[in-house]
């Protein structure tokens, strides 16, 4: 059983998330927003997320991408999994994501996104880890910083294992 340590705790993600929502809601008032739920770690996070908000109009739908290879160094070994249903040209796009780590799967994903002539498209992540980025990619939107770590819990997977654990911890692999 791997040691699994709190490192940040259910009141203190909501509290994040508060603040986040209040900066997109300020930033959308009265404009029409798509969310876009990257599956499958950033489902919790999404659904307080969404519910937070004030803008006037709000679609949501989900994108999923995998990697491959056993070192994934390229945004080449990147594969969409589940591709967005609804109509997002001209409109206001949130890619909401779990963590932002190299930053290759949310470049693939972006450039993804602007095939289909959205009006923008900007980036809300739960945690933003420095450590390991290869990708230049502009955060907007951020609850948490870490340096570095493996984190679970909170829809953070380790081999699918530990999403529904409501904290988030550190996980020592
Ligand atoms: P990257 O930014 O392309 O390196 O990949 C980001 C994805 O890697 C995230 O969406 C997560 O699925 C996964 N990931 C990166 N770091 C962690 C972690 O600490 N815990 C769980 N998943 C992680």
């Amino acid at each position: 059983m791997p040691e699994l340590t709190p490192v940040i705790t259910q009141d203190e993600i909501q509290r994040r998330i508060s603040t986040v929502a209040q900066a997109i809601s300020a930033d959308h008032q009265g404009r029409e927003l798509v969310l876009i739920g990257v599956l499958k770690g950033a489902f919790f996070f999404l659904a307080d997320l969404a519910r937070q908000l004030t803008v006037e109009k709000i679609k949501i739908d989900f994108l999923q991408a995998s990697s491959y290879g056993a070192d994934t160094s390229s945004s080449e070994n990147i594969v969409l999994k589940k591709d967005i249903d609804i109509d997002i040209r001209g409109q206001e796009v949130i890619v909401v994501e779990d963590i932002v780590d190299t930053g290759l799967t949310l470049t693939y994903l972006i450039d993804h996104l602007q095939e289909f002539g959205p009006k923008c498209v900007k980036v809300c992540t739960l945690i933003d880890k420095k450590e390991r980025r290869q990708a230049k990619v502009k955060v907007d939107y951020v609850c948490m910083t870490v340096e570095k770590g493996f984190l679970v819990g909170y829809g953070l997977d380790f081999a699918e294992n530990y999403r529904n654990l409501p904290e988030i911890y550190h996980m020592q692999l």
